[in-house]
């Protein structure tokens, strides 16, 4: 989910047939760029254009709270919302529908997303990596 670049579609890609992955973008760009390295991609907002289950989910979602000083060219890909989890928490609600029995959603987020209703996914933090004056968390979700 919000393959922009692609890049964590090509790292999955390394152990998983192209086949048997479904890149998904709100943003036509990420979109077209996508389907020219070769991936099955599909133009939505989050998950209201995709049927289907999967093993695996992943966003790096948009986490950022809105700051009236960022220009609007680039808060689709920063911008989670008024607080920074709204999209986390839609995406989320949507994910937990579209797991198989045994997957995982994978999300990244930051020390700057409020967590008190992310939380309330259980989220297991698996990874962390500090950059400059946020932490990134990756969160693993189970069904
Ligand atoms: C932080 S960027 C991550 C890009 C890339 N996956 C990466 O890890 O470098 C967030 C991406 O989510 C996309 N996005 C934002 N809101 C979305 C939505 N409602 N549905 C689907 N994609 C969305 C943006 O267009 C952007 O490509």
């Amino acid at each position: 989910m919000g393959t922009g670049s692609s890049i964590l579609s090509y790292i999955v890609s390394k152990f998983l047939d192209k086949k048997n992955i479904l890149t998904a973008d709100i943003n036509l760009t990420a979109v077209k760029l996508a389907k020219k390295k070769g991936f099955n991609a599909i133009k939505t907002n989050l998950f209201e254009k995709i049927t289907g289950n999967f093993d695996l989910i992943t966003f790096n979602a948009p986490y950022l709270p809105e700051d009236f000083r960022e220009p609007k060219s680039s808060q689709l890909a920063t911008t989670g919302g008024k607080r920074g989890d709204e999209i986390s928490l839609k995406f989320l609600r949507q994910a937990k529908k579209h797991l198989n029995k045994n997957g995982k959603v994978f999300l990244l987020i930051s020390s700057l997303t409020p967590m008190d209703k992310i939380n309330k996914f259980h989220p297991k933090i698996v990874a962390r990596k500090k950059l400059y004056l946020e932490n990134l968390l990756i969160l693993e979700i189970l069904p």
